[in-house]
């Protein structure tokens, strides 16, 4: 490939410090190295990740972590192209670590300097591990996002709707939370679901019946929390009581997630019916009956599904470089200007909706 492009690219946006080397074109590229660093025991004693904190042990640990991806990918500064670094949205002391830090590398080292928006990484995922040909459509979903996407290239993004309140992955850890499971809570939450019975108890689907594919999901934590006191005054929380709130909370998730997914894709599907692809990203996008229920919504429509591997789904830096690796491609670079962004739409034209998640609503 001799006009492969080769990028190091960085994630700080919220507690995950991220960073790795791609190679490739657009639609062509392959993840040289990716290490992802996790805070998570660092804020473990706060209930949800500390901004200050997390600010603080990304700033410490960036450089480490940018040095043992080039190593793991055999290269030195002088064999990039470019760095590329989350510029926003997400929690602004993250973001600012990782812009700086890429700025000094790229003055130090004489290299182009890339912004890129954390959730343009999400939605170019599918690109750098399946080679997706524009357009797709993408359901992002995970502790801080919730929302379908209309990608139609790599600066051209129409959300068609999300969450209006929190994001799954807030209900799925907030749920852990109050039955005393541990974080994260997805996982948790799905392994007692398994042997659970997802009758017993009556969740509500919020906003099933309003019209178009925005969603909500704090009702569901509240659910639970009534649901779960309501348990206590009787018999105490059992462990079967456990399980069954889990099968009942999740399968609400699932029961929203597949209606809303088949509506989006009714959507999209009548503007671009030669292309029919949904593509998911995010944390939660890991969970086994999520999946099942997008796929079986999928398989009705005649419609393609891909889910990338769960390391590129989290957050991580390979995204960051490959979406930088698509910006550079096209001639586009930043300067020492480069600003960081608490919030940042990708769909400029509803940059007024709400689409929250425990990083605040910001796309
Ligand atoms: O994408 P991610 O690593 O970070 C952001 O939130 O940006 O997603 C983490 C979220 C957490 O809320 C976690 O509980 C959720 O994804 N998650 C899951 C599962 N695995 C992780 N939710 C449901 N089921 C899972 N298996
Ligand atoms: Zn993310």
């Amino acid at each position: 490939m001799s006009d492969a492009l080769t990028i190091l690219g960085l994630e700080s946006s919220c507690d995950d410090t991220g960073a790795a080397v791609v190679r490739g074109q657009p639609g062509k590229a392959q993840v040289l190295s990716s290490v992802v660093e996790g805070q998570t025991s660092l804020h473990a004693a706060f209930g949800g990740v500390v901004p200050e904190i997390a600010a603080r042990a990304h700033a410490e640990r960036l450089d480490d972590v940018v040095r043992q991806a080039l190593s793991q990918a055999g290269l030195g500064l002088r064999d990039l192209d470019g760095i590329a670094v989350t510029a926003g949205p997400g929690l602004i002391g993250g973001v600012m670590s990782g812009v700086i830090c890429a700025k000094g590398i790229a003055l130090g080292a004489g290299l182009p300097l890339i912004g890129v928006n954390h959730l343009a990484g999400h939605a170019l995922t599918p690109r750098l591990t399946d080679g997706a040909v524009f357009p797709y459509l993408m359901l992002l979903v995970s502790g801080g996002h919730c929302q379908f996407l209309l990608v139609r290239g790599p600066d051209e993004y129409r959300r068609l709707g999300g969450t209006i309140d929190d994001a799954p992955g807030e209900a799925f850890d907030k749920t852990a939370r109050l039955l005393a499971l541990p974080q994260p809570g997805g996982p948790s939450v799905e392994a007692e679901a398994r042997n659970g019975d997802a009758k017993r108890f009556r969740f509500p689907r919020p906003l099933l019946d309003r019209e178009g594919c925005d969603m909500s999901f704090s009702g569901l934590k509240t659910a639970v929390l009534r649901m779960r006191d309501q348990v206590m005054e009787g018999n105490g929380l059992r462990q079967q009581d456990r399980a069954d709130l889990c099968a009942g909370f999740q399968a609400a998730v699932v029961d929203v997630l597949a209606e809303k997914t088949r509506r989006a894709l009714a959507l999209y599907l009548a503007e671009n019916p030669a292309q029919p692809m949904l593509a998911v990203a995010g944390g939660v996008a890991a969970n086994k009956a999520i999946r099942a229920g997008l796929e079986t919504v999928c398989a009705d429509m005649h419609t393609a599904f891909t889910a990338p591997p769960l390391a590129l789904c989290t957050d991580n830096g390979a995204m960051i470089a490959y979406a930088g690796l698509e910006r550079f491609a096209r001639g586009e670079r930043d300067d020492m200007t480069l600003a960081a962004r608490p919030r940042w739409p990708l769909d400029r034209s509803s940059a007024g909706m709400l689409g929250g998640g425990r990083k605040g609503p910001k796309a």
